[in-house]
């Protein structure tokens, strides 16, 4: 349901783009690395800085833990799940590498990974291979599948009876396509194999509910799409697996069914957690719904018109349901170098090139404050790059 008239719309988004100072000479369509923090969210961190260097130990032996408490369990309410259940971390590799090198692995454990992780969860468990014999076994998923079935049966192919784990991104980060992760989930669960979600992407990009994808282990980072500053992740296990996870720092506070038992990091910057309930109040300000609505319509907008020119290929599903502010094309007469060379020396556009065996484009990561006009360069820019 609509409950805005385009023109208060369009008012809306004017409103958001003045909350950041964004670079004045490029059009900044690289928002995946991380999203920078709006002024507001900018703000709330300064006083935070000053306010622990006031206080200093005093606060960090009397509130640390405390505060901690409450905003993991605000993390847990954006990712709808029990608060027992997560944990504050510095980033999705951290995440990602506490289960990994946490769990303890059986010489001939198979996991499934694709060609489509993200490269330090396959050096991770390239590393497990290596020293703890861990078998790994690598699947295609296609660039433009014509329904989630087909996604599951590329995993599903590759499932054996020493399948342990599948690892999995929540949303491609090189092409921004969604997977179908319940339906996986669901699929693993019956022929007893885990799954831990590469969530970097997809946690403030689109909605995501713990409970309803029923997985096993979460990863994902803040200062990606809920733009929390630089340093701030978090951590979901599923409470019955909590038990299997051994720490990478010991901590014999807590009981070995206590998920903090997995977060003793030592001396850390407090202030950066301090933050995330402020970006966490900016995003919901926004409305969750209506960022990714916005985020899909806007990469539609460009994609759209793209897609039309015969030396494009783009490398995203065409159906709207399967990506929301990522996408990537490529163009046949240009290696990705080239292109996104062309994007910013000739028209001051801002991406990234990606070049992988499987995936070959430059990558457009939209946020909330880009606009319709600005994607119009993008199309005009390569709409000339397309007449060879
Ligand atoms: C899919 C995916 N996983 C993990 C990461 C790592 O995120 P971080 O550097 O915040 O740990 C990224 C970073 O872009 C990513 O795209």
């Amino acid at each position: 349901m609509r409950f805005f008239s385009a023109d208060h719309t369009a008012k809306f988004w004017r409103k958001i783009r003045k909350d950041y100072d964004l670079p004045d000479d490029v059009v900044y369509l690289e928002n995946g690395y991380y999203n920078i923090m709006p002024r507001p969210v900018l703000r709330a961190f300064q006083r935070h800085v000053e306010e622990l260097n006031r206080r200093g130990s005093l606060y960090m032996r009397t509130r640390l833990f405390e505060d901690k408490d409450v905003v993991a369990a605000r993390v847990a309410g954006v990712m709808d799940c029990a608060p027992e259940e997560l944990i504050l971390t510095r980033n999705t590799t951290e995440s990602m590498n506490t289960i990994i090198s946490g769990l303890r692995w059986e010489r001939g454990d198979e996991v499934i990974l694709s060609y489509t992780d993200y490269g330090s969860m396959i050096d991770m468990l390239r590393f497990q291979r290596e020293y703890e014999g861990v078998e790994t076994k690598i699947v295609n998923v296609p660039l433009n599948p014509q329904s989630d079935q087909q996604i599951l049966d590329v995993y599903a192919e590759k499932m054996s009876p020493k399948t342990r784990m599948i690892l999995v991104p929540h949303i491609i980060h090189l092409t921004g396509q969604i997977l179908p992760i319940k339906k996986l989930c669901a699929l693993a669960r019956e022929r007893g194999i885990q799954v831990l979600v590469d969530g970097a992407h997809a946690v403030g990009q689109i909605g995501v509910s713990m409970r309803d994808l029923d997985c096993d282990f979460y990863g994902t980072s803040l200062h990606k799409w809920i733009s929390a500053p630089l340093g701030c992740g978090a951590l979901f296990v599923r409470e019955a697996l909590i038990p299997e996870v051994l720490p990478t720092y010991a901590d014999y506070n807590f009981g070995e069914d206590d998920i903090k038992k997995l977060n003793h990091t030592g001396t850390h910057p407090a202030a950066t957690d301090l933050t995330i309930p402020d970006a966490i109040d900016y995003y919901t300000a926004m409305g969750p719904q209506r960022k990714e609505d916005r985020l899909r319509e806007l990469t539609t907008y460009w994609t759209s018109r793209v897609r039309a020119f015969d030396q494009v290929l783009m490398n995203t599903p065409e159906d709207s349901r399967r990506y929301c502010g990522i996408a990537n094309f490529g163009m046949r007469h240009l290696s990705p170098k080239e292109l996104h060379t062309a994007l910013l020396e000739r028209f001051n556009i801002w991406t990234v090139a990606i070049d992988t065996p499987t995936v070959k484009g430059v990558r457009v990561t939209l946020n909330v404050f880009n606009t319709f006009g600005e994607l119009d360069q993008l199309v005009a820019a390569v709409r000339q790059l397309n007449r060879v």
